[in-house]
């Protein structure tokens, strides 16, 4: 395993160490970093503890790794309310404020942290910004239907879109989400200055199902670092604590 692997799953170890109890409904994320998380808690579980914890994919890879990892699932159907949900981040900004989606499953994965009381991110030193875009474009869902309308939009925005690729069997193809849905990549060239109106205005545009700034969202994110975990949390950074 190399060392930023390691980093995703000390923090995803952390996590679930200090954050996950018996008998709650946990909402489990997408990702590599997730992965980690959720053979954390397989492995708690193999030593006799979580045995009555319930489980809600924000994907169908998740729910397929959750399946296989022997983590009893339920439905938002039957629990509407989640007590805690581990996922990963793309960007980490100091504020707390998120891009998700680098995977693709952003929309599952805010409809479950907005179901949670306490939203964990998980991830290690190189998904720190100081400034949301800078590291990886934004991804927003679409609905195919129209996509290619959008353009003018985000061009407005100040983006440069890209509709996100898939290659199957020797072809491109555009990917779709686990709703059917496009993704449109946007690169903003100096990053997102202003996160808050961005996402106001791409949510009431007609064709686009949602965004992945996540903003208010995190109430603690672990970042899993060479000298140690820190804990970040609104207003406050603690102190680095080695990993135990
Ligand atoms: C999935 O759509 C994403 O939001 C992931 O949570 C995010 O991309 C982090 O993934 P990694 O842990 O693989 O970097």
């Amino acid at each position: 395993m190399n060392a930023t692997e390691h980093l995703k799953q000390q923090a995803a170890q952390y996590a679930v160490r200090h954050y996950v109890e018996d008998h709650m409904i946990v909402g489990l994320g997408t990702g590599s970093t997730a992965r980690y998380a959720l053979e954390a808690i397989a492995a708690r579980r193999a030593a006799g503890e979580l045995q009555h914890i319930l489980g809600v994919p924000t994907s169908q890879a998740t729910a397929r790794l959750a399946r296989k990892l022997d983590i009893p699932l339920t439905t938002l159907e039957a629990h509407p309310v989640i007590d805690v949900t581990i996922d990963g981040a793309d960007e980490v900004a100091p504020d707390l404020s998120l891009i998700k989606g680098g995977g693709g499953a952003l929309l599952w994965e805010k409809i479950v942290a907005l179901a949670s009381h306490r939203r964990v991110i998980v991830v290690d030193e190189s998904k720190r910004v100081d400034r949301l875009g800078t590291r990886i474009p934004l991804p927003v869902e679409v609905v195919p239907f129209g996509w290619r309308t959008l353009w003018p939009f985000l061009e407005g925005l100040g983006a440069i879109p890209r509709l996100r690729m898939r290659s199957l069997e020797g072809k491109e193809l555009p990917f779709t989400t686990d709703s059917g849905h496009y993704i449109i990549d946007c690169e903003f060239p100096e990053g997102i200055v202003d996160p808050q109106p961005l996402a106001e205005t791409l949510k009431a545009q007609v064709g686009v199902v949602e965004h992945g700034l996540f903003l208010n969202i995190a109430t603690e994110v672990i970042v899993a670092t060479s000298q140690g975990i820190e804990v970040m949390r609104h207003g406050e950074i603690s102190a680095l604590h080695s990993v135990r």
